[in-house]
């Protein structure tokens, strides 16, 4: 058997040191020996973007890059996104188990029992000018939570943790359909009791039926389907931030507020709202050899395309594909999508994008559904962060029980001025 250990030779010394390798890692740490002076501070590994460096050991998602693979807790997206639904999968994700049906049932009516916020909070949202983008919203509303439920600092306490999670699922969608009924000067329309997670949440948005006012089914399980979708994936960009806050023992209101702040950039959730800007701007078919072009020629990026992990089919986007089509079936198709799939195909077929294994991600297919549901195109990254709260909340979960967790605190490396004495403003240059 070899010996599971990696030696490296710092040959500035000759020194070496012999790590222990475990889940084809080495504990960064064990670079602290190799030293040119006795009173080094030691060796650092230098990971910009941390693109090969392990935050933390989870058993929550996983995810294959090369081979499109997504499995929350072991079990394949696509089989989710086909037969199970987002409180189910939510519950999955944070207990690690799908749930018995007894088990779903109070899970279920846990969360649906808290769907009204605060008063407070409605006012709150009441504040904000009527072009306020909802993620700016959403975020404030997260973080405000955290005054409203002072006991959520006590991290630790299963129960209160539980109790957390329940009001997070719960009145999320509520803040942010209450927050798109100001922006738009409409009354406020209260959750109902008897529908499920996403029925209510359209029905809050106001997206029914004219005939009758009602959901549609078909928009409901699609709604689910995305939600689904966007429930976890492993430690990107916003569950990372969420880490590192709840790494301080933040409370889990301030921690999924850090994270939805950090999915709003363009290059993580909010990819979905620049995709849709994007095929606006390209207008028609005829015109995307020219923006492809300007892609090439690096004068704008191609969104809704490219992953850090996925360098194959990201295999949501594919599921997403075949919900739009769902999704027209009774909306009317949205124009967009012939420009999307026709710029697909031009880009899966252009060495620029194939030699850098660009291809389309979860967000790329995702707004051309939210559109032509009727939501508002600055909704789409809020519509990410509702799925993507399951996810966050059972990270936080298993970062705060988690024995080998620290709080997060990166080393640099220092490139800036050595040691230099004041010099009084009068004898400055
Ligand atoms: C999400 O991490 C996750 O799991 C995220 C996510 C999740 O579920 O949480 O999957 C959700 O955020 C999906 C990604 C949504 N973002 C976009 O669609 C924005 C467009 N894509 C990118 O900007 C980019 O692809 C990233 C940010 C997604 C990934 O960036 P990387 O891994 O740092 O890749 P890179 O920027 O180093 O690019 C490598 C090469 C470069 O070319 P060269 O300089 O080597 O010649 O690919 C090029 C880049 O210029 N490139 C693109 C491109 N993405 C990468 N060129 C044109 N268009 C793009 N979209």
């Amino acid at each position: 058997m070899s010996k599971q250990t990696l030696t490296i030779t710092d040959n500035r010394t000759g020194q070496s040191a012999e790590l222990p390798i475990e889940h084809d890692t080495i504990p960064a740490i064990g670079l602290r020996q190799l030293k040119v002076q006795a009173d080094d501070f030691g060796m650092l590994a230098y990971d910009p973007g941390y693109t090969n460096t392990a935050s933390c050991k989870s058993r929550i998602t996983f995810v294959d890059g090369d081979r499109g693979i997504l499995r929350y807790r072991g079990y394949p997206i696509e089989q989710l996104a086909e037969e199970s639904t987002f409180l189910e999968v939510a519950y999955l994700l944070l207990f690690g188990e799908l749930p018995t049906a007894g088990e779903l049932s109070d899970w279920t009516a846990r969360i649906l029992s808290h769907t009204q916020i605060h008063e407070n909070l409605v006012d709150l949202l009441k504040t904000f000018q009527a072009g306020a983008h909802p993620m700016g919203v959403l975020i404030s509303a997260v973080a405000a939570m955290s005054t409203l439920y002072p006991e959520a600092k006590q991290v630790n306490d299963v129960d209160n943790r539980l109790l957390q999670i329940w009001r997070i699922l719960g009145q999320l969608p509520t803040a942010l359909a209450f927050a798109d009924q100001n922006r738009l000067g409409r009354p406020r329309t209260d959750p109902r009791a008897g529908l499920d997670y996403s029925a209510n949440f359209l029905h809050m948005m106001g997206l029914t039926r004219q005939a009758d006012g009602e959901v549609d089914p078909v928009l409901v399980r699609a709604m689910d389907v995305l939600f689904m979708l966007h429930a976890d994936h492993e430690q990107n960009c916003s569950t990372s931030a969420l880490r590192n806050i709840a790494s301080s023992e933040a409370d889990p209101y301030c921690a999924v507020a850090g994270a939805a702040a950090a999915l709003y950039g363009p290059l993580h959730g909010g990819a979905n709202e620049a995709v849709l800007r994007m095929l606006a701007e390209i207008g028609d078919t005829k015109e995307i050899p020219a923006f492809l072009d300007r892609v090439k020629n690096r004068e704008v990026r191609l969104m809704g395309f490219g992953h850090r992990v996925y360098k194959n089919y990201d295999p949501r986007a594919q599921i997403i594909k075949r919900v739009a089509y769902e999704v027209f079936a009774v909306t009317g198709s949205n124009p967009l999508i012939d420009i999307a799939v026709e710029l697909e195909q031009h880009a899966l077929e252009d060495d620029y994008f194939v030699s850098r294994r660009l291809y389309p991600n979860v967000d790329f297919y995702s707004g051309i559904i939210y559109q032509a549901m009727g939501f508002p195109v600055e909704m789409f990254p809020a519509l990410f962060v509702l799925g993507r709260t399951p996810g966050w909340l059972a990270q936080w979960v298993e970062l705060v029980t988690d024995p080998e967790q620290r709080i997060a605190r990166p080393r640099q490396i220092y490139l800036g001025e050595a040691e230099r004495a004041y010099v009084p403003i009068g004898e400055r240059g």
